[in-house]
Order: structure tokens, then sequence, then C-alpha cells
């Protein structure tokens, strides 16, 4: 059969590793494909470094639309990353009847549903393995290998660089600011580290693999996302004297009322799998109503992990690309018109609805009485605790004044309910810090 022609567009990181593991591993990649895959083209600005990267294994441009527009390319795989000229691209690139692989969650959580409903009109396939997780193959489990089952939830660690962050901080006993300019330094953290940090990365993998999970369309601009930017070291090390590591989580949860969509930092049990993943490794629990729990974990990002991906979506549009359009596999899993009807059905919860546990450190003066009162407020508002920790005593700035760190354990109750009762607790004259509160998850 002819070779699939794709053109690359950008040829960084990734798109050096594409093109080095199809060079490498050509036959078996061919023997799997039922045809070779051949990179004809490469659109990048930096000719000179493209030119490097390909010798004169394929044609160097500096404008993606030359590329687009060649007649001879079958897939255009955009590796440019962002919301902007990337969106632009990769329309016209369906509109031009190429077939799209990508490894940018960004566009796919925001303009998911455009970008999709484009394809299925022109009758092409967008396929995107590396846009989450990196070369873990989650998205074609959660698509393919559990599609027997009624997904219930999704939680995983899906940001490296956080990981990598809230590893060194339990490890070093140092604060977020010391570990992230280290982090700077190895290169393991961008010089702007603010989409991971702040969560916002996550939140974009988290999104498509709710779509996926539920059947509903992407919606990240209904995501709760909160980072690791206000975590301290005492946390971390309150948590771990408890039996837990505080992780960054990506949560998606069906419940009978709708979906819970949520990243931020949370307590795992230390015997969970997922609490022992540590540095910029990443993994995800998927429970399915069949299977039960089942753990996919891996390297989220770099050339060769990312370039894995980005050629099984390559595979699999080379094996596809001459079926009907009726038999491609739908991008989320389900077929694509009965999308917008879940995601009316099953709408995206706001976090007052959310139902979790919670870790809350609450810095009071040592005097009798405090923790009757504050646990008076929690059993008020139907607040159960699962466990108390109360710090050594400490005298603070000479004055006989003796304050200490009440560390508090709930069960599950309603987001809406602790932020009530978290805002009568912190009224209280004996409350001296603003409250740290971080959710918790059995992950059972
Ligand atoms: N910046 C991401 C991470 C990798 O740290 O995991 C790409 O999604």
């Amino acid at each position: 059969m002819k070779p699939i022609q794709v053109g690359l567009l950008g040829i960084g990181t990734v798109g050096s590793g594409v093109f080095n593991v199809l060079a490498r591993n050509q036959d078996e990649i061919r023997r799997r494909a039922g045809r070779a895959i051949q990179i004809a083209a490469v659109a990048d600005l930096d000719t000179a470094r493209a030119r490097a990267i390909v010798g004169e294994g394929a044609r160097v441009v500096a404008d993606a639309r030359e590329l687009i527009a060649n007649p001879d390319i079958d897939v255009v795989v955009e590796l440019i990353g962002g919301y902007g000229i990337a969106r632009a691209l990769v329309l016209e690139a369906i509109a031009a009847g190429k077939h799209v692989v990508t490894a940018n969650k960004a566009l796919l959580a925001v303009h998911g549903t455009e970008i999709f409903q484009a394809a299925a009109e022109r009758g092409v396939i967008v396929a995107f393995e590396a846009a989450v997780a990196g070369g873990i193959p989650i998205i074609k489990a959660l698509r393919e290998g559990l599609t027997a089952n009624q997904i219930q939830w999704v939680a995983g660690i899906i940001n490296g660089t956080t990981n990598f962050i809230l590893s060194e901080m339990r490890d070093k006993g140092l604060d977020f600011d010391v570990v992230l300019k280290e982090a700077q330094r190895l290169g393991y953290a961008e010089a702007d580290p603010t989409f991971d940090i702040e969560g916002v990365d996550a939140a974009h993998k988290a999104t498509i693999m709710s779509a996926i999970a539920f059947g509903i369309p992407v919606q990240f601009d209904k995501a709760h996302v909160e980072g690791i930017t206000k975590l301290s070291s005492a946390d971390i090390r309150y948590a771990e004297q408890l039996g837990y590591r505080i992780k960054l989580l990506g949560i998606t949860r069906r419940r009978a009322e709708g979906v819970e969509l949520r990243v931020h930092p949370a307590l795992v049990p230390a015997k969970r799998l997922l609490a022992n993943v540590e540095g910029a490794m990443n993994a995800v629990v998927v429970h399915g109503d069949a299977v039960g729990t089942t753990l996919y974990y891996g390297k989220g990002a770099g050339s060769e992990p990312t370039a894995s991906a980005v050629i099984a979506d390559l595979v699999d549009i080379a094996r596809l690309m001459d079926a009907d359009v009726a038999h491609h596999v739908p991008p989320l899993a389900f077929q694509s018109h009965t999308l917008a009807a879940a995601g009316t059905e099953l709408p995206v919860l706001p976090m007052s609805e959310v139902v979790t546990s919670y870790y809350l450190r609450i810095r009071v003066a040592d005097e009798a009485g405090v923790l009757a009162r504050i646990t008076g407020i929690l059993a008020d508002a139907g607040i159960s605790i699962d466990a108390v920790l109360q710090r050594e005593a400490e005298e603070v700035g000479g004055e006989g004044s003796v304050q200490t760190d009440l560390i508090i354990l709930t069960h599950d109750t309603r987001e809406g309910g602790m932020d009530a009762a978290l805002a009568q607790i912190q009224q209280l004259p004996t409350v001296l810090a603003p409250i740290t509160r971080v959710r918790k998850e059995a992950l059972s």
C-alpha cells in the first residue's frame, strides 16, 4: 500500500522525537500499520533547526499554510501548542481534508467541540493520544479498552512538573518557592510555569478525560482549577504523620446529579499506588463498573514518550483512513450526536455541590474550649470528624501567647456546607490565621 504522507507543524522536542522514532522503528511500524508512515514535510519558523533535525529526509518550509495546501500530505501533526494560531491551522487542515494528530490539550479542552464537529463534517480523523499523560495510552484505554464499562471516576497525577515539585517538597522538607526555582534550574519547570503550577494544564487534561469517560462535551470553562502554590511544607509533613501524601489530582466523577470536574491538591492515603508516584511521572486511575479499578503509569512528557503517543495515532489513521467514515472511532468515545443531550442530563456540578472529605489546619490560641467550639460548628453543619491531631503548643512573641496547630480530618461532606462552616470558624477570636483546607480523596 502507498505510504501515508505526514506533515509536521513544529519540530521542537516532540517533533524531533516523532522523526527519530519513526526512522528507528520504521519496519515494525509498517508491519503494524500495513503501510509505511513517512514524514514528507515539516513547517517550522526556524527552518535551520528543522533542517538540522530532518536532514534531507523531508521538505522543510517556514509557512505552515504551504504544508496544509500540499495535496500530497494525508495527515497534519500539530505540535505548535496554545489556542491561537494552532486553532486556525487545525481548522484549516481539516477544511483541506487532512486528518489531524495533535498533542495540544489546551486547544482541545477549550475548542474541542468546534474542532470535532468540523472534522466530523469533513469526514476526517482528529487524534490526540499525546494530549493527555504523554506516553501513557490513557485515551485509547478510556475510549476503546474500557468501552464496555459505565465509568464511575477517573483520578490522575497528570502534570509532571507539579508532581516533581511536591515530591521534592516532601523529600527535602522545602517550601514551594525554593523547589520551584530548583525545578526551573534543572529544566523540570518552564521559565513561565503558570499553567503547570496553577493547575491549568492538569485541568485541560482532566476536561478531555471527563468528556471521554462520560460522553459529554469538553467543558474546560466549568472545571474547578486550583494549583499547588499555596501548599506549605508543614501541611505535607502533617499529612505524612496522618498516613497521607499530598498530590495534585485531576478528578472527574459521575454522580446521579451530574459530573464533578476538578483539579486541586489532595491528601491520598499513602498505601495507594497513586500516592507513591514520584518525581515527574504521571499515573491515572480509572474505575469502571465492570472492570473495577485500573491503573496506568508512565512518562507524561518528554520527546520520545510523547512521540510514542503521536505515532500510535498515526498508525490508527493509517489503518482507518480508507475506511468508511462510519467506521471511524468517535473522538470522544461516544457517537458525536449524543454528546450535547448527555451534557444536559449530566451537567458539570459547581464546586459547592462536590462531595469529598477534608484536611483542615487551624492555627488557634491554646485555650480551654477552643477545640469544642470548632467541633461544635462542624457538628452543627452535619460534618463528621474522622481524626484530630494537635501539635505541641508553642509560645509566640514572648508575651505568654500560646498557639498551636489543630489538624482535623473530616468524613465526606458537601463543599458548600464546608465553606459555610469554615467561614464561621474563621470568625472565632481564638482562630489566629487563615484556615488551610486541603481536600482528601480515598480513591477506593
Ligand atoms: N507541562 C506538562 C507537565 C507536560 O509538566 O506534565 C505537558 O503536558
